[in-house]
C-alpha cells in the first residue's frame, strides 16, 4: 500500500503538513515583499538593525571566506557582512523570488561595486556541494523552515570542517512581567499595523504566532548539539525577544 503520510509541523498556531507550509511561507513573503523593511522598521522601532548588527559583530567574518547568507530576503545581513569585510565570496539563498528581487535592487544602489550571488532556492535542498562554506548566516529564517532538524543538517553538509552557523531568530523572553508586555504588543499592535502598512493582517498573525511556536534558547541549543554541531554558544538580545546562536562544525 502506498505511504500517503505526510509529515507534520506548526504554520503559526495552526498543524499543517510541511510540504503545505512550504507554500505558506512562500505566499506570505511574496504578499510582504515590497513591504517587508519598512515592516520591520516599524513594528521592531528600528531595532532589528541593531540585533542584525549585533550578529554580524559576532561572526566577525575573515577575508577570503565563503559565506552563505540563508533565507536572506531583502539582504540586510548581506549588507552588513560586506560592509564590514568586502574580501568575502558572498552566496544569497531564499526560498522567495520577490524577495531576493528586493534585495537585489536593494543592494545593487547600496553596494553597486560587489556582486552578490543570489539564488532562488530550498535551503532544506541547498544548490551547494559538500564542504563549501566557511560560515552560514540565517537571520529571522529557521523558524519558516518546515524542519527545523532537517535544516540545520542541511547547512552543516555545506559548511567546511571547521565552519560556522550563526542563527539570529526570536526567542523566549525570561522575565514573566516584560513577556506580558512583549505579548501584548505582539498580538494587539503587530498584526494592526501589518493590515495597514503592508495590506496583510494575516501574515503579520503568523509572525507572532511562529515566534511563540519557535524552540526556546536552550532548545535550539540541543537541536544544534544533536544535528552535530559543536562549541555552541548563545547570547541574548533585548532581554530574550532574540538570541543569536552560534555553532560549528569540527
Ligand atoms: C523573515 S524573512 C528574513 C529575511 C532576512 N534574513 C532578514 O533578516 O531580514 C524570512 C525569509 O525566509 C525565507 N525562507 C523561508 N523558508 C525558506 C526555505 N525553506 N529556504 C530558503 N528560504 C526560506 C523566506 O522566503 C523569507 O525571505
Amino acid at each position: 500500500m502506498e505511504d500517503t503520510h505526510l509529515q507534520e509541523t506548526d504554520f503559526g498556531y495552526r498543524t499543517v503538513s510541511e510540504e503545505e507550509k512550504a507554500g505558506l511561507v512562500k505566499g506570505v513573503f511574496t504578499n510582504v515583499s515590497s513591504k517587508y523593511d519598512i515592516m520591520n522598521d516599524t513594528m521592531s522601532f528600528g531595532v532589528h538593525r541593531v540585533w542584525k548588527d549585533a550578529l554580524v559583530d559576532w561572526m566577525s567574518p575573515l577575508d577570503n571566506t565563503a559565506c552563505l547568507d540563508l533565507a536572506g530576503g531583502t539582504g540586510d545581513i548581506a549588507k552588513r557582512i560586506l560592509k564590514r569585510n568586502n574580501k568575502i565570496d558572498l552566496h544569497v539563498v531564499d526560498l522567495t523570488p520577490d524577495m531576493i528581487f528586493e534585495g537585489r535592487n536593494k543592494l545593487t544602489k547600496d553596494i553597486p561595486h560587489k556582486a552578490i550571488s543570489w539564488i532562488v532556492g530550498d535551503g532544506l535542498q541547498l544548490p551547494f556541494q559538500d564542504n563549501q562554506f566557511d560560515y552560514c548566516t540565517i537571520g529571522f529564517g529557521l523558524r519558516n523552515f518546515r524542519n527545523y532538524s532537517n535544516a540545520l543538517k542541511e547547512i552543516y553538509r555545506v559548511l567546511k570542517i571547521g565552519g560556522r552557523l550563526l542563527v539570529l531568530e526570536f526567542s523566549k523572553v525570561s522575565n514573566s512581567g516584560l513577556r506580558q508586555l512583549y505579548d501584548s504588543y505582539s498580538f494587539n499592535v503587530i498584526p494592526e499595523l501589518g493590515g495597514l502598512i503592508a495590506k496583510d493582517k494575516d501574515s503579520y498573525q503568523y509572525l507572532v504566532e511562529s515566534i511563540r511556536r519557535f524552540p526556546t534558547q536552550e532548545h535550539l541549543k540541543a537541536l544544534m548539539r544533536e544535528t552535530g554541531y559543536e562549541n555552541i554558544r548563545y547570547r541574548n538580545l533585548s532581554f530574550g525577544v532574540v538570541a543569536i546562536h552560534s555553532g560549528w562544525k569540527v
